[in-house]
């Protein structure tokens, strides 16, 4: 097997939906060879105005604290009849107490009566290294908004967002895993660490 480029990372979120789905990635991909659990940093203010400018912060804060390369994701949802909204305010669509489920109502709400649903998850993740220097992809998925939540897996906004007829909560977490924004953003991290030698 070929060596990760990155021996020992953290993924930087707390999120342990989003952890899980990133390790899985992140060392399949051959990014990192390890993915270290257990640490513990102070919450990170996601102020940015873009998704690269929050994935940027939390992964230099991370790297700062844990003194390991952080890797960062950031995702917005991205829909065409709200302009392009939530976009960066995807994790708060509903409010400051946001969860999964008011998320998912506010947005079918949103949506309530209108026929063109396209939308995209654009992922950007930056990888902050020891050394110093940091590397940024992103990766898209193109999809729609279902009228109506449907399956159980997965996380977020995965019950109405539908890629070829099924949302990605009615796949398995291996095939999301094949074609969601965040395995092409960390596929595209992959080949730019290697680039960079
Ligand atoms: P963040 O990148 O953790 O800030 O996530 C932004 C928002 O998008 C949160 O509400 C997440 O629940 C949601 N989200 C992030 N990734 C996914 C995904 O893969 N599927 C569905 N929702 C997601």
């Amino acid at each position: 097997m070929t060596r990760a480029v990155i021996d020992r990372a953290v993924a930087a979120s707390k999120n342990p939906d989003k952890i899980a789905e990133m390790e899985s990635i992140l060392v399949e991909a051959g990014v990192v060879g390890e993915v270290v659990r257990g640490l513990d940093w102070p919450e990170v203010i996601e102020d940015a105005p873009t998704l690269e400018g929050n994935a940027l912060l939390k992964a230099r804060q991370v790297a700062e604290a844990t003194g390991l390369a952080a890797i960062a994701d950031d995702t917005g949802l991205e829909v065409d009849a709200l302009d392009g909204a939530p976009g960066v305010h995807t994790a708060r669509f509903s409010g400051p107490d946001a969860a999964y489920e008011s998320n998912v109502a506010a947005l079918l709400a949103a949506l309530e009566g209108v026929r063109e649903r396209a939308a995209r998850f654009r992922t950007v993740v930056v990888a902050v290294l020891p050394d110093g220097r940091e590397v940024e992809a992103a990766g898209v998925l193109a999809g729609r908004i279902t009228v109506r939540p449907r399956g159980s897996g997965g996380f977020g906004y995965d019950p109405v967002f539908e890629v070829g007829g099924r949302t990605l909560a009615e796949m398995d977490i291996e095939e999301k895993n094949r074609i969601s924004h965040r395995a092409r953003a960390i596929r595209a991290l992959a080949g730019a660490l290697l680039r960079e030698g």
